[in-house]
């Protein structure tokens, strides 16, 4: 790429396309261009360089694998820049909120904007926790699943079949335009809107609690009345059969404050997940339960559990060196470092060191602390992550502060969905909202496979010449079968006789 310096600041950018020689004005907003500006450059097929699929003629493509750098939605919920390590909600810094605010207060203001004033916060904080509730038929589809199940599984499992419980907030059946008519002022669409986002809110502690007790093998806590959200949060968590449950202050505190931590992102995994399939117009519940999904993986909400079982498997100080020779030699990854904006401290992460000393003051410090410090200690002065500019995030400490806690390792992720509820819902609410109605997300693909081909009768087919292990599925064991089933034989409808290996 060649830079050309021109005298006049002009918020536009002069395109050559070298292959027409036609020069295109393209205009910059907000330090960005339209795609759709892009895909008016348009070229005649070059026999020799361009194949039929490139569609050359229909104008040139924005090739950008992993959303590197693409602008996917006009928000106003989250500011991140991860250059200077800055994160503001509605344009508050985390660290005033995590100070000065709790967890419902936030959840508001993430989704209509401002801080509510004392009437609204009331309402709200009611309606939350009147709908904290959930249908005892959606207590018995937790009882459904096997003991050792995953809690991320269930709740992501849960969310789905909420909506099957709230038909009357269905598009499918109500219209499609149920929610996006909220954008017009519609009242009884906003009325819709609002109710399922109570519900989501008031019900994911209920389920995410539901998913813990089904590990333990303990009966469901209903939800209780007077308490905080995170504490009833900890009382359905941890009730047993003692009366006038209250949580450890200390603790409840912590909780409300990772909860504000946790509760947007921008447009990360999970959040681009829940747009996407938002624009779809399926019911919120569904696109709760994508959230989930996507926030379940290793890359994303997983990192504070698997940072735990690194640290776990380190062991000790003394090992942390060896394991950092095997990082330079990018044979392991540093679980909890590293972001894909952040390229700088995550604010989120300094917020949370200081929770973690108070948290430590009441349940005793944390084994694997000082295999942690000795760990970032180490990270901090090695060259291989300072050249790629690899810092701890937020899910490097969180865990450990759960882990000090006593909650299980596979329940982090719940601890991270929870909160991040409110922040899938702002972006969905604020989509559904989009003053030009919602347009459903279509991204396109460069097509690099073959050209058109003939169909190949069975009997004319050939292995192909340098097969790989990719060209066909790889032969799979079956653990469950026993011996004495191989040796069986079975007829199949038609009478034929097969052994079991055959079937
Ligand atoms: C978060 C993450 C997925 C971001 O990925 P990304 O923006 O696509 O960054 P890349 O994978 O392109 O990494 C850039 C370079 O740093 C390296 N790198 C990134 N994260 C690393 C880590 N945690 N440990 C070791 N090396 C890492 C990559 O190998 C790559 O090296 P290269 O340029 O020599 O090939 C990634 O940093 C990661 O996997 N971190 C660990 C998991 C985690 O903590 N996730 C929670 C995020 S909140």
């Amino acid at each position: 790429m060649v830079i050309v310096s021109k005298s006049a600041a002009q918020q536009s950018l002069t395109v050559v396309d070298n292959r027409t020689n036609k020069v295109y004005e393209i205009p910059i907003k907000n330090n960005s261009v339209l795609a759709t500006d892009i895909k008016k450059i348009k070229a005649q097929r070059q026999l020799d360089t361009d194949r039929e699929e490139d569609e050359t003629e229909q104008g040139l493509r924005v090739f950008d694998p992993a959303y590197m750098n693409t602008a996917v939605v006009q928000s106003k919920i989250t500011y991140i820049n991860g250059q200077d390590g800055i994160l503001r909600y509605r344009g508050y810094p985390i660290q005033e909120l995590v100070k000065k605010s709790n967890f419902l207060e936030t959840a508001f203001l993430l989704i209509y904007g401002e801080l509510p004033t004392k009437s609204q916060y009331s309402t709200w904080h009611d309606e939350i926790m009147h709908h904290t509730f959930i249908h005892s038929d959606i207590e018995g589809m937790f009882k459904s699943f096997r003991y050792d199940s995953h809690p991320m599984s269930m709740l992501t499992a849960a969310f789905s079949t909420m909506g099957a419980f709230a038909p009357e907030a269905n598009p499918s059946l109500r219209g499609q335009k149920l929610y996006s008519n909220a954008a017009s002022g519609n009242r009884e669409s906003l009325e819709v809107l609002d109710k399922q986002i109570f519900r989501i809110i008031g019900k994911a502690p209920t389920l995410a609690a539901a998913s813990y007790r089904m590990r333990q093998g303990r009966p469901f806590n209903r939800p209780a009345q007077g308490l905080s959200y995170t504490g009833n949060f900890l009382y359905l968590l941890d009730n047993l059969s003692g009366h006038q449950y209250q949580p450890h202050p200390v603790l409840e505190k912590a909780l409300d404050a990772l909860f504000i931590i946790h509760a947007d992102h921008e447009v990360n995994c999970s959040t681009a997940t829940v747009l996407q399939v938002g624009s779809s117009l399926v019911d919120p519940y569904s696109v709760i339960a994508a959230g989930c999904a996507a926030l379940y993986g290793p890359s994303h909400g997983g990192a504070s559990e698997s940072a735990i079982r690194m640290l776990i498997e380190i062991g000790s100080p003394e090992n942390v060196p060896a394991f950092m020779e095997k990082v330079e030699k990018r044979e392991r990854v540093l679980v909890g470092f590293g972001h894909r904006v952040y390229k700088n401290v995550d604010p989120r992460s300094t917020a949370i060191r200081a929770l973690a000393e108070e948290v430590f003051a009441v349940t005793g410090r944390n084994k694997l602390l000082d295999t942690a410090l000795t760990l970032a200690e180490y990270a901090s002065k090695s060259e291989f992550m300072r050249k790629r500019n690899l810092y701890p995030n937020v899910d490097f400490y969180s865990g450990l502060i759960y882990q000090a806690m006593g909650f299980p390792l596979d329940f982090y992720p719940v601890l991270f969905a929870v909160p991040r509820c409110v922040g899938w819902l702002a972006h969905w609410r604020q989509q559904m909202l989009s003053p030009g109605g919602v347009k459903i997300w279509r991204p396109r693909q460069l097509y690099l496979g073959e050209g058109e081909r003939e169909y190949v009768p069975a009997e004319q087919r050939k292995e192909k010449s340098e097969a790989t292990v990719f060209d066909a599925p790889v032969e799979v064991g079956h653990g469950a079968d026993s011996k004495r089933n191989a040796l069986a034989t079975y007829k199949d409808e038609s009478g034929n006789t097969w052994t079991k290996s055959k079937l």
